[in-house]
């Protein structure tokens, strides 16, 4: 068999995960302080995939480049593949057709993470050498998915997010095909929202009476498509993160599995783990509670933040309230006010949320 090529897709609008994405790549939100698409990145590293095309949008392309450059720092090859507009992921498939040439490839969503990597997946596609491989994962809403039917373990339907699903296995963003898929994604007509899906590209596999082999994911898996769903890959990232205290510490305590970045500084402040505090942050008079990802040079004083994800340089300061459950994006500043008259004072972005006590 060909060597194997990774193909990871890190285009989109990232609708749902607005406003963040108007001003970032959804690739590029940081879990456990790293970008969703590096897990992705490492993972066909680990699995000894060394050729790695990405697919970019015209907009969020150069910052895309920027952040995984020439893929020497994961020990791959990375190819930067335009597509000029989202018009689905077969579509990507089609757009880069010219990169996978005749080569079997693993094909990655960039905003989907995966527990375990896809090293045993590879060894199973070589090892059945079927004409595609896909994984499934049962979830509680799987309108929201491409989703398969399967009989006797075989597939015989995938439906992308179908109005009454027939059974509760979605399509988890990773996949394995053969070139055959190119022929079968130029087959296809676009979906309802317009969209060459790759779900209805493995469909017509299945109609050509093509071998689809259907994987059940044992560990978890999370497409970070929407706010709740960082918030859980943020958990259980920080689940498996090992201690290490390279910061300054004073006056100040750590509990449980706690990583505190250099240049870090942490005064009169609590940290109870999972958390990570992010290079360069200045913590005071501070409680850091569980599943909380602080970016680099955040500054917290004298609030107490938990379940959260703060990007870089964000700032919060004087809070009455704990904050939780919340994302904020680079460089935003909240804190109390004390200018006269006593108001609420906000300067958000569109599709902002926010929530008072
Ligand atoms: C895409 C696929 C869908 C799959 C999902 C996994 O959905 O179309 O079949 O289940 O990724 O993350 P989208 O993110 O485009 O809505």
């Amino acid at each position: 068999m060909l060597a194997l090529k990774g193909l990871i897709l890190s285009g989109g609008k990232g609708t749902r995960l607005r406003p963040i994405t108007h001003t970032s790549a959804k690739q590029l939100v940081p879990v456990a302080n790293k970008p969703v698409l590096f897990y992705g990145i490492e993972a066909m590293a680990q699995a000894g995939i060394d050729e790695v095309g990405i697919i970019i949008a015209p907009e969020t392309g150069d910052e895309i480049r920027a952040a995984a450059g020439d893929g020497s720092a994961f020990g791959v090859r990375l190819t930067y593949i335009v597509q000029g507009e989202p018009l689905g992921l077969a579509h990507a498939v089609l757009t880069a057709e010219p990169f996978l040439g005749d080569c079997p490839f693993v094909m990655y969503l960039g905003d989907n993470l995966l527990q375990g990597g896809i090293e045993g997946l590879v060894s199973a596609f070589r090892a059945g050498a079927p004409d595609a491989l896909i994984l499934l994962t049962p979830v509680p809403d799987p309108e929201q998915y491409g989703v398969a039917e399967l009989r006797d373990g075989a597939v015989v339907r995938l439906v992308e997010k179908p109005s009454r699903p027939q059974s509760d296995l979605a399509l988890v963003g990773v996949y394995m095909f053969t070139p055959a898929v190119h022929a079968a994604a130029r087959a296809i007509e676009p979906s309802g929202r317009g969209e060459l899906e790759i779900t209805d590209a493995i469909q017509h596999l299945v109609d050509e009476g093509r071998r689809v082999e259907p994987h059940i994911v044992k560990g978890w898996w999370k497409d970070t498509g929407r706010l709740q769903d960082m918030l859980a890959a943020n958990r259980l990232v920080l689940d498996t993160i090992e201690s290490r205290v390279e910061g300054e510490l004073v006056d100040s305590q750590v509990d449980g599995r706690v990583v505190i970045e250099a240049g870090a500084r942490l005064r009169r402040t609590t940290v109870r783990g999972p958390a990570i505090i992010g290079a360069g942050a200045r913590l005071s008079d501070c409680y850091v509670g569980p599943y909380t990802a602080i970016g680099a040079g955040c500054t917290i004083q004298n609030a107490e933040v938990e379940h959260s994800i703060l990007l870089a340089g964000a700032q919060v300061h004087d809070l009455l309230g704990r904050m939780e459950s919340s994302l904020l994006g680079r460089n935003v500043k909240i804190g109390r006010d004390a200018r006269q008259p006593r108001a609420y004072r906000f300067l958000v972005g569109d599709n902002s949320e926010i929530g008072i006590l």
